[in-house]
């Protein structure tokens, strides 16, 4: 079985580069089901979520192909609006096909994707708002079914800032004749990546980023180019591998905005960030303070680095608290760091965390996305060998966090 074998102890210096945001590309390339012309999407990274997602829309009929960091898009033959479990299964995110289908076809069926390691995660908020929306939207024998042309836009509410949700209903409105209006609408910077590709693409949409989001429908979609945002999460894993190493580093391609509130939570413990024109430089001071986190939808602290940066609370010493407001399931990694002698009691959705300033190397299993990363930071600190096993849930988000740890001075293999 594959893994990674890291030598911890390395302060990390030097410079390196963030790929495009996984988490703007997937509801991006669901959107380009809208279009019947050719769209290119550009500073697309090679991760399997992005795989998946290609072969789910190419189920559909679409035509894509991959040049460079590129993919080419054409929505011209689409044949199906019918997505099977074998697909939905992997990945909670192809649900994100169904609101454009609904809009450019007027029928979805979708097969139920299933909860995963962090939580249940339902989609009855994405079922209530096309129903609000004016589809009719019911379960059968498995399967997500939605049917219909709304006449006119409305006014929904959702119960909780969903990010999905909040995407799947954007598209779903973009062709509904007249003003849609969502209100309580998720606020993250991907949100307002996919409004401005679908205006690019002849939608009227105003408000991403807003928890209010006004809609007027269209009747049809071009082809665009566009160039996906950087992913924040990747950028904060960085800024916590140069801060948990007392590192010097330079991240490239970082939307300073995007990572404020890890930002603000990183200076409170004593990292000095300083952003520039084309990036931020991370130094990990060697005195660095606990401090206590509660992860909120955005612009609160992402729960997408809530494991990463529990690992760098880890090796500070003192008593620092986490709540996980977001996910029911969210500490699979706790088990895992305590392997490496992390000090960590959990009660429910808190955390307690008593940093000490050793780790030791060990065998531990990645459990999800982000926790493989938290164990990947807390090898980075550890003495002696670290060996990570489940490389999929890791390859599924970062391509070659290897290749790039290694060029800033880590200690890391990737072993068969
Ligand atoms: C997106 O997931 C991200 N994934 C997640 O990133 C991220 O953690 C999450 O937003 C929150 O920021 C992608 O964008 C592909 P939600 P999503 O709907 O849309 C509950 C990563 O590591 N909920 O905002 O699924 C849900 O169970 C991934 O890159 C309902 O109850 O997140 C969760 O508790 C992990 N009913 C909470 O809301 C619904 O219908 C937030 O979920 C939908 C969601």
């Amino acid at each position: 079985m594959e893994s990674l074998v890291i030598k911890g102890g390395s302060s990390l210096k030097g410079q390196v580069k963030v790929s495009g945001a996984k988490n703007a590309i997937l509801p991006i390339m669901a959107a380009s089901l809208l279009s019947a012309g050719e769209v290119v999407l550009s500073g697309v990274p090679d991760l399997e979520d992005i795989k998946v997602m290609s072969d789910a829309l190419t189920i559909l009929g679409a035509r894509i192909k991959r040049e460079a960091d590129s993919l080419v898009f054409d929505g011209r033959y689409i044949q199906s609006c019918e997505l099977p479990e074998n697909i939905s299964r992997k990945m909670r995110a192809s649900n994100l096909v169904m609101g454009a289908l609904l809009a450019r076809f007027g029928f979805a069926k979708i097969a139920y994707s299933g909860g995963c390691a962090i939580g249940s995660r339902p989609v009855d908020l994405h079922l209530k708002g096309f129903n609000n929306l004016g589809y009719k939207v019911y379960e059968k024998g498995g399967f997500m079914v939605g049917e219909g042309k709304p006449r006119m836009g409305r006014e929904i509410l959702l119960d909780f800032p969903s990010v999905g949700a909040t995407e799947n209903l954007i598209m779903a409105a973009s062709t509904i004749p007249g003003i849609t209006i969502i209100r309580n609408a998720a606020r993250e910077p991907e949100i307002i990546d996919l409004q401005n590709f679908l205006n690019r693409m002849g939608a009227k949409i105003r408000g991403a980023g807003l928890d209010l989001i006004r809609i007027e429908g269209v009747k049809q979609f071009g082809g665009i180019n566009h160039v996906v945002i950087p992913d924040r999460i990747e950028a904060g894993t960085f800024m916590i591998a140069a801060a948990i190493t007392r590192g010097d580093v330079f991240i490239e391609n970082v939307a300073n905005e995007h990572i404020q509130p890890l930002a603000a939570k990183l200076r409170e413990i004593g990292v000095e960030i300083m952003p520039t024109s084309t990036g931020l430089r991370v130094i990990g001071s060697r005195c660095l303070r606990p401090t206590d986190f509660k992860t909120m939808p955005y612009p609160g602290f992402p729960t997408d680095m809530q494991p990463q940066t529990m690992a760098l609370l880890s090796t500070i010493k003192g008593t620092s608290v986490v709540v996980e407001t977001i996910f029911e399931n969210r500490y699979m990694h706790v088990p895992e760091l305590r392997r490496m002698g992390a000090e960590i009691k959990v009660e429910g959705r808190v955390a307690i965390i008593k940093g000490k300033d050793q780790l030791e190397g060990a065998s531990v299993e990645a459990s999800d996305l982000r926790a493989g990363a938290a164990l990947i930071l807390a090898g980075l600190f550890a003495g002696g060998e670290t060996r990570i096993t489940n490389l999929r849930h890791i390859d599924r988000g970062y391509e070659n966090i290897h290749l790039k740890l290694k060029s800033i001075g880590a200690d890391i293999q990737r072993k068969l």
